[in-house]
């Protein structure tokens, strides 16, 4: 899968005819993830990884190479049959702002359709990137509870300030982004998992 170059055309240093591939990431890109998403984690702006963790995860990435470099990254991660999140999307400092990340989205949104999920959603601190990708806010309770089991281990539990995003793929709704009301189809809801705690001055 190739990517389309920007018309603002690609910057960090490389050759404009550099194609940009997009690819399901290997074990090989273990080290290259982990230094692109700590990179932000150190910055407050991503969660941290393992390489452990990463390697445990990788098949969930999809990662964009130019010149035998990662420029970008982002996961595909299930939960159950029906949702999935976008998880781990990051793109070089020098890459930014020129189209890279709207097709890491893309492809997980593709990837996503493919596997059949009714809905994508993201916590994130940049809901105007997702929003121009057909995302919209939505409150925590919209989300299946199972999502919070992943919250618990996460050191931002009880101080998250991220926001929630959601697309709809399937349904009715799935063009205007209007929430239906209760759970996912077919997703087991039935789990009781406390909700993280959202900072007052978030909002
Ligand atoms: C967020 C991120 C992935 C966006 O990647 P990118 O390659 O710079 O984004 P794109 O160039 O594909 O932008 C697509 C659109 O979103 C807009 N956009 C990009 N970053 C944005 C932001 N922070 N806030 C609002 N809109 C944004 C762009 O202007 C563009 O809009 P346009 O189509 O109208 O021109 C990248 O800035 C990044 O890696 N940030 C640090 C890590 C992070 O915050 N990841 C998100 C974790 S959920």
């Amino acid at each position: 899968m190739s990517a389309t170059r920007d018309k603002k055309g690609w910057s960090a240093g490389l050759e404009q005819s550099d194609p940009v591939l997009l690819r399901k990431a290997l074990v090989s890109d273990v080290g290259p993830l982990a230094r692109l998403i700590n990179g932000y984690a150190r910055q407050g702006i991503m969660l941290p990884r393992s390489e452990f963790e990463l390697a445990e995860g990788v098949r969930d990435f999809t990662v964009a190479v130019c010149g035998g470099q990662i420029a970008g990254c982002g996961a595909l991660h299930f939960y159950g049959t029906t949702v999935g999140e976008v998880r781990s999307l990051a793109v070089q400092p020098s890459w930014k702002q020129q189209g890279l990340g709207r097709q890491i989205a893309q492809a997980i949104e593709t990837e996503a359709r493919q596997h059949g999920l009714c809905s994508l959603f993201a916590f994130t601190y940049v809901p105007g990137f997702f929003q121009k990708l057909g995302f919209h806010e939505v409150g925590r309770d919209a989300l299946p509870s199972k999502v919070w089991k992943d919250c618990m281990g996460c050191p931002k539990f009880q101080c998250c300030d991220e926001i929630a995003v959601r697309k709809l793929l399937i349904g009715p709704h799935s063009r205007d982004g209007i929430t239906p009301m209760g759970g996912e189809p077919g997703t087991d809801d039935s789990v009781v998992v406390p909700v993280p705690m959202v900072r007052k001055e978030a909002f």
